[in-house]
């Protein structure tokens, strides 16, 4: 997920991770981010059976792509890993903040009540839009270490799970969007192309 510009900064909840890199970007990482219209991003993403360490590995590359994208989230489908596996930080600016890293998340509970807030993508650039998504969520998952997990998170936090989540099952936001003028205009002007939205009936 993209950083709207109308995001307030807030913190990220702190959790020990055992992946530790720095935040700084890299001029080319190693891991490339795939764009809207490219089919990668449509292909559903597979459980990871054995959390081991070149899954650790996979992780420290997305996490310089995402950095160097100045993203808050990235999901593996978007560098064409179809592994159910998330980064996400929303602190980025903030160097001993780390990572949330979630490996096979499954959405056990949405709440009742529902939020509307701009969203960004990495793998669509300079496209900011409204989506209306529960305002927070149960959720079960594994860590870098294979650990299983739970979280119950709201405000920003649930928002870019439930985003990045949908990237595991080749959904973009844009595919959410009510709003077709704005996402029709706002596409047209960033260079992308309506056709490539599969709107979620
Ligand atoms: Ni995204």
């Amino acid at each position: 997920m993209a950083r709207s510009f109308s995001q307030l900064a807030i913190n990220a909840e702190k959790q020990r991770t055992s992946i530790a890199i720095s935040k700084n970007p890299l001029e080319k990482p190693e891991l490339e981010i795939h764009t809207l219209g490219n089919s990668v991003l449509r292909k559903p993403a597979k459980r990871i059976s054995k959390v081991d360490a070149n899954i650790r590995d996979l992780v420290k590359k997305m996490l310089h792509s995402m950095y160097s994208a100045k993203g808050i989230g990235l999901a593996a489908p978007q560098v064409g890993i179809h592994k159910q596996l998330l980064v996400i930080d929303l602190d980025i600016e903030n160097p001993t903040t780390p990572p949330i890293i979630l490996i096979n998340p499954e959405i056990t509970g949405y709440s009742a009540s529902i939020e509307t807030y701009e969203e960004g993508c990495l793998s669509i650039p300079g496209v900011y839009l409204n989506v209306i998504r529960p305002s927070s969520i149960k959720l079960n998952f594994r860590d870098e270490m294979g650990r299983p997990k739970k979280l119950n998170p709201d405000g920003l936090l649930a928002r870019c799970i439930q985003h990045e989540m949908d990237h595991l099952n080749g959904v973009l936001f844009v595919d959410r969007v009510t709003n077709l003028e704005d996402l029709k205009k706002e596409l047209k002007e960033n260079g992308f192309n309506n056709k490539d939205v599969m709107p979620i009936q």
